[in-house]
């Protein structure tokens, strides 16, 4: 694979602790990975979430829902991916980097526009060095050639990034015709998805550093978490979308110890306030974006596991 510099299309080899170009443009590899961003950037609020809960979603023992996520959203078979490239964007801590590294023999190239590559670095790193490729740098400057890989994902990310098509455009842009693109995100449902604490909330949230919320969060996650399972205990559960807390019912393992629901529960919110881009699709404007963007689209709706659902598009790039 040809690593390039994204800012001058010129090639980037190793000098030391830089990658450097013939025009003598620099970028160091700070705790193991090259950084073409430095961390100052939208997407701060990550990197401190994800180097705090570095190891919270990361798949271990009786808990494999990354697992389980990535293969039903996928539906990749193991064996073929085999020495195939294949690219991550937004990676976070890793946990789809690691399954990635464990349970395929594919040639996994991850990027992540925060900090947020420490911790996955170290989480990950170990497991097959050889196969594992780590840069910080945005979706809009990757350091890849076009036509680079045979399959990209990009899970949780997308309604993230400042523009949500520019983004679908660069991930089939780096893949290879023939090639297999696939993506997750927040759904519009209806006219009712924006009627939700995270919305209503967000004008006096994002008053906050970042901080500050997290403080708030831990300092009133416990009384959240019981009026929240208290409300679907007494069947009323539909109120919960309006407390602050992440949906602990849709989207929490169900196999996690309470201080594991804790913990999972403060992060998800955090990660539900912090965000400064929160921008949820409808399916089916995303399907006409892999089609203006030629891939041809395969599958689109929601995928099933663990009781909790993905909205998912797949698609192949056009020959
Ligand atoms: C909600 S997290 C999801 C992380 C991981 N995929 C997961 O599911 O655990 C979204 C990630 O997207 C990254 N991100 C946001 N904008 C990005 C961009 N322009 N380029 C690359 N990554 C970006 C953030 O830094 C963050 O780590």
């Amino acid at each position: 694979m040809k690593i390039i510099n994204p800012f001058n299309g010129e090639r980037l080899d190793r000098s030391g602790d830089y990658l450097v170009d013939s025009l003598d443009n620099s970028y160091p590899i700070v705790r193991g990975v090259p950084r073409l961003v430095g961390g100052d950037n939208y997407a701060e609020n990550f990197g401190l979430q994800w180097n705090k809960f570095a190891k919270t979603q990361l798949d271990r023992d009786r808990l494999d829902i990354s697992k389980q996520r990535f293969f039903a959203e996928t539906h990749w078979d193991r064996e073929c991916l085999n020495d195939k490239h294949i690219l991550e964007v937004g990676s976070g801590a890793g946990r789809f980097s690691k399954v990635v590294l464990e349970h395929t023999q594919g040639i996994l190239w991850s990027v992540d526009y925060s900090d947020a590559v420490t911790a996955n670095y170290t989480n990950n790193r170990a497991i097959a060095a050889d196969r594992f490729h780590l840069f910080q740098a945005s979706i809009y400057e990757l350091p890849f050639e076009d036509n680079s890989f045979d399959k990209t994902f990009c899970f949780g990310v997308l309604q993230h990034t400042p523009d949500f098509e520019a983004s679908v455009k660069t991930l089939i842009a780096k893949t290879k015709p023939g090639g297999e693109i696939i993506v997750d995100f927040y759904p519009i449902k209806g006219w009712w998805t924006k009627i939700h604490a995270k919305y209503i909330l967000r004008p006096i949230i994002k008053r906050l550093t970042h901080t500050r919320l997290m403080a708030l969060i831990e300092a009133n996650i416990d009384w959240l978490i019981k009026v929240h399972l208290g409300l679907h205990r007494i069947g009323l559960g539909l109120l919960t979308r309006f407390l602050p807390i992440v949906d602990i019912k849709g989207t929490i393992p169900k196999s996690l110890s309470s201080a594991e629901l804790r913990e999972w529960a403060v992060l998800d919110t955090f990660d539900m306030f912090s965000p400064e881009y929160d921008n949820p699709q409808r399916i089916a404007a995303v399907i006409l974006m892999f089609e203006r963007h030629g891939a041809q689209v395969t599958f689109a709706g929601f995928e099933s596991f663990d009781g909790a659902s993905a909205a998912v598009v797949r698609g192949v790039k056009r020959r």
